[in-house]
């Protein structure tokens, strides 16, 4: 079974085909990538204009180099898998369309998939792992905790009530003179930095949920920039390590709350799962190593390259909806908001 994967959400325009192996795991035979980092730099973020612009300009080439990198033509294929939301919604309309029109013309299968899903589900291409586990999905536009298990069923035990992680890393680079994307440059300057040189809060620690929130944090950062008349490369680096300590210690402590939900309701997942462009952190990657080891359970990091946004993951998850007939029609329509847990979803704009 191969399928090709399009991915247009956001600031990354990704095309890809994986293949079923006998062992259940996929493999990836050609996973293409392009980053619009150096289009959006000047303007601190994603311009979802020049975004969507942008995919329409690289889509059609860059599916025809994944097909020729694969060897196979589009006849070869079983399906055309999609992103359909959730996302930025011109973007999401190039890749959607794409996908339909290559279904319609090859009269291949097309299915719509839920780019956090996508997410959600990579895990088992990369390790063949089985239902149920937990999953920890960091971006720049989510921050949730997710308990998955089966492909369509999943339960959100915790999410942002205000930044997601990227975003803050993100707004503290900004504030600091750093460039975008900024969750590897605070990173990076971090390193050496005095993490106890600034006491910034914890929000949330020991809350008996699984919700995050952050941006008491980066306002604590704000505050304590808005103090220094000059920023020297020293207090950047100890900002930097300070800010991120404080990320580190919401993190385990609101995974740790989230295992416990985990297990009340669905019993002992079978591991803990980490994606999003934030899993590349390595003090992150670190705290949740130990954390994991301490607790006895298994932790799944899919390299990096499949944590941030690609084209492989929307095969997959289409892979995996297709081989359970579960296809999508012509009429599928984008969708920039696309929650995993419809229920999560009904509870949390009852609190609104
Ligand atoms: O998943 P992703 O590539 O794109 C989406 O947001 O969907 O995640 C990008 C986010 C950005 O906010 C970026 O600053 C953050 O991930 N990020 C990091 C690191 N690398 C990327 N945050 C902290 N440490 C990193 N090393
Ligand atoms: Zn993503």
């Amino acid at each position: 079974m191969r399928v090709l994967g399009i991915e247009t959400t956001c600031d990354e325009t990704a095309a890809a085909i994986v293949r079923l192996r006998p062992d259940g795991c996929g493999e990836i035979l050609a996973d293409e990538v392009v980053s619009q980092i150096a289009e959006h730099v000047a303007y601190g973020g994603v311009v979802p204009e020049i975004a969507a612009r942008a995919h329409i300009d690289y889509l059609d080439g860059m599916i025809e180099k994944a097909l020729e990198k694969a060897g196979v033509a589009l006849a070869d294929l079983d399906g055309i898998a999609a992103a359909a939301g959730p996302g930025l919604i011109g973007g999401v309309m190039v890749g959607l369309t794409m996908g339909k029109g290559l279904a319609l013309a090859s009269g291949k299968p097309f299915i719509a998939v839920n780019h956090l899903e996508a997410h959600a589900l990579t895990a088992r291409l990369t390790d063949g792992l089985d239902f149920p586990y937990l999953l920890l999905l960091v971006s720049g536009g989510h921050t949730q905790l997710i308990g998955v298990l089966d492909v369509g069923e999943y339960r959100r035990l915790g999410t942002t009530v205000d930044d997601a992680i990227g975003e803050a890393f993100d707004k503290v680079a900004k504030m600091l003179g750093l460039a975008y994307p900024g969750g590897p440059q605070v990173e990076k300057a971090a390193e050496g930095g005095d993490a106890q040189r600034f006491e910034f809060p914890r929000p949330m620690l020991r809350r008996p949920n699984a919700d995050f929130s952050l941006s008491g944090l980066k306002t604590a950062v704000r505050l304590e920039v808005e103090r220094h008349n000059t920023l020297r490369a020293g207090d950047i680096r100890d900002l930097c390590a300070s800010f991120q300590a404080a990320v580190v210690d919401v993190v385990v402590d609101r995974v740790r709350m989230g295992l416990r939900l985990f297990r009340e309701k669905s019993g002992p997942p079978r591991a803990l799962v980490v994606a999003g462009g934030v899993a590349a952190n390595g003090a992150i990657r670190g705290a949740l190593t130990r954390f994991s080891a301490e607790s006895g359970l298994r932790l799944v990091l899919p390299p990096p390259k499949l944590c941030t946004d690609n084209g492989a993951m929307i095969a997959w998850a289409g892979l995996e909806r297709l081989r359970l007939g579960l296809t999508s029609g012509m009429d599928f329509a984008p969708r920039p908001r696309w929650p995993l847990d419809p229920d999560a979803e009904r509870v949390h704009n009852g609190k609104a």
